[in-house]
């Protein structure tokens, strides 16, 4: 748990020392999760602040799952998916680049540092890839302390 302190101007600010950063991976099924799996049975080490969430495609994170992560405690947000032009759902990946970058601009808006998101393409053998992104995500993520706007803080979203 996250110690927190309020800070001026009533927003919470929490304190940095130990600081655990909660990092969600989105991964699609047939690359990336594949790459985060074989990392696992090569036994590459990565952090384990990263939660991995499972979905078919890249191009099925909606953004509203993005900022719901956002809201509910996630202090980094990575989507991940196959590379350009092996997406099993053709254009799926594009789609999640358009996102990716459309929210990458909108955040600033909210309060959230856009480096809080970030867009990685993983192919089902690249295992020791995957450990390496998820673990320098991850310590990109601890540097930039907690997400300011968990909870109350955060726009609603539907
Ligand atoms: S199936 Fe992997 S990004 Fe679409």
């Amino acid at each position: 748990m996250i110690p927190i302190a309020e800070g001026s101007g009533g927003k919470k600010a929490a304190t940095v020392e130990g600081f655990d950063p909660r990092v969600i991976i989105f991964a699609c099924n047939w690359c990336s999760y594949s790459g985060a799996d074989l990392a696992g049975t090569s036994r590459y080490q990565y952090s384990p602040n990263v939660r991995i969430i499972r979905v078919m495609c890249s191009g099925r994170v909606d953004p509203s799952l993005i900022l719901k992560a956002l809201r509910n405690g996630a202090d980094g947000v990575m989507v991940t998916g196959c590379h350009p032009a092996d997406c099993h759902y053709i254009s799926g990946n594009q789609k999640a680049e358009v996102r990716v970058s459309f929210l990458k601009r909108f955040l600033p808006h909210v309060g959230i540092d856009p480096r809080r998101l970030s867009l990685e393409w993983i192919s089902g053998p690249e295992g020791e890839l995957f450990a390496r992104i998820a673990t320098t995500f991850t310590e990109e993520i601890r540097e930039l302390g907690p997400n300011p706007l968990t909870g109350d803080d955060m726009p609603e979203v539907r």
